[in-house]
């Protein structure tokens, strides 16, 4: 946030006021972790809040506010949090054990759920995170097409590795990056999300693609949105240039539907990473897709066909309580209901933040699909209607800097003030676990944000 919103600002003062033993453990953090943090989506300032406890769709903080939380956990929590049927079960699984060093039966029940909700899931491969899951689908699709190069979508999010920690954010350049050999660099192929025609002269015009990566519904899930048009395209592209199609499912999975985006689209990609929501809540991931593929990590089927196995080992895969707490929060999710209501609840809380910015006339927009919300904070200060605002109509450009204007940042303290826990988005993850009353209170806690931050003469 520049110093212009910072300086003298009520809404800062009244955020440090509310929070003081979260501003001295930040401050004791910063002797410890750069910045003071151990994420960097949790880079806030002038500090973020600390967290003792959470239930359901609620956490409170060391100085005991109470928020309605829209970060869910980085999106891992559907159900919400401490959910009684995941908590139960990792009580049981805590008393038997926390690691094996062996197979166990509930990482065979939990990949089989897997199999059964995700349709490319024929076979499976459990990772500790959704990074890593990229990675190994990374590997897997060049040494099953032998090919080099992968192509990728700039804004599409896929975790911290060397292959996609650069051009994950609006502001792409070309060039080098601190830490990331330029041999990994020129090996990705970076391209506008959503233009169709790029990316099938992309596809058509070289033969050294081993695979595409994207997030299904668009960065960062659909704060760029693409449309399943594009989606569909892109698997008859790739299919016609014999690349293979490889989605992040790491937030969509159980999420936008039990079998994730591509059970919603219809559209069944080569490879699917996941995570969050498939650990319910503990650290976990998985790559999953065609046999004929994930055959390449098989010692007898590499045995028998004479090929080099690609290597995989990983202390925490298949955890016995990730496995456990994801078996509960799959079974949840199979039996059906919930992803269509956290879906319902975005769809209430766009409406009715929607519905207070026009009260309130403020020329910014609530946008998003399924289980999410973003505000459209119209930097360049375009004429808009929150009412009828499309997400998917807008351009690249305008929806890469959807959370541009100044005063975002202050939004996200407002809101903390006002006891709503927003991402920096600004927006959030909605969980079926929130309540009619939560969405009131968001639109609320709206209503007196866009005031405070109005009467500082920022909107
Ligand atoms: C779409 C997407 N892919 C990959 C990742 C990386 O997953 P993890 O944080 O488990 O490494 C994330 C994390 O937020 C994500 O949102």
């Amino acid at each position: 946030m520049p110093d212009s919103l910072l300086t003298n600002s009520k809404i800062v003062a009244a955020y440090r006021e509310k929070t003081k033993k979260s501003s001295e453990l930040a401050e004791k953090a910063r002797e410890t972790f750069p910045s003071g943090i151990t994420h960097d989506s949790r880079h806030t300032d002038p500090y973020g809040i600390y967290v003792d406890h959470a239930k359901g769709s609620r956490k409170w903080d060391v100085d005991g506010n109470e928020y309605v939380d829209f970060f869910g956990g980085h999106g891992a929590l559907i159900l919400g949090h401490n959910h009684s049927g995941v908590i139960d079960a990792g009580h049981v699984q805590l008393d038997k054990g926390t690691h094996f060093g062996a197979g166990h039966p509930a990482e065979v029940e939990w990949g089989g759920l897997v199999k059964e909700m995700v349709p490319c899931a024929e076979r499976v491969r459990f990772t500790s995170s959704g990074t890593e899951a990229n990675l190994m689908a990374f590997r897997l699709a060049r040494a099953f097409t032998g090919k080099p190069k992968l192509v990728r979508f700039i804004c599409h999010f896929h975790g911290w590795q060397d292959h996609v920690a650069f051009g994950a954010k609006g502001g792409y350049s070309e060039g080098p990056v601190p830490g990331v050999l330029d041999g990994i660099i020129e090996n990705v192929v970076l391209i506008e999300p959503g233009n169709e025609q790029l990316m099938r002269e992309t596809l058509a015009s070289r033969d050294d693609i081993a695979g595409v990566i994207l997030e299904p519904t668009g960065a960062s899930f659909g704060s760029i949105p693409v449309t399943r048009d594009f989606v569909a395209a892109l698997r008859d592209a790739t299919t016609e240039h014999g690349a293979l199609l490889l989605f992040d499912e790491v937030v969509t999975g159980f999420r936008v539907s039990p079998g994730g985006a591509q059970a919603h689209y219809g559209i069944t990609p080569d490879l699917t990473s996941l995570a969050k929501i498939l650990s319910g809540g503990l650290p976990g991931g998985a790559v999953c897709g065609r046999a004929d593929i994930l055959e390449l990590l098989d010692f007898e089927v590499a045995d028998e066909k004479g090929f080099q196995k690609i290597g995989h080992q990983g202390t925490y895969n298949a955890n016995p309580m990730s496995a456990i707490a994801g078996i509960a929060a799959l079974k949840e999710i199979q039996a059906g209901g919930v992803c269509e209501k956290a879906s319902e609840n975005g769809a209430k809380i766009r409406k009715r933040v929607n519905e207070v910015f026009a009260e309130e006339d403020i020329p910014w927009a609530a946008y998003g699909d399924h289980s999410a919300w973003y505000v459209y904070t119209n930097p360049e200060g375009a004429d808009i209607d929150p009412l009828t605002f499309d997400g998917y109509a807008g351009t690249f450009a305008q929806m890469s800097n959807s959370g541009g204007h100044p005063a975002a940042a202050k939004l996200r303290l407002a809101m903390l003030v006002n006891g709503v826990d927003i991402t920096g988005k600004p927006g959030g993850t909605v969980m079926a676990a929130h309540t009619d009353e939560d969405i009131e209170k968001t639109a609320e806690a709206v209503r007196q944000s866009v005031r405070m931050i109005r009467e500082e003469g920022d909107l």
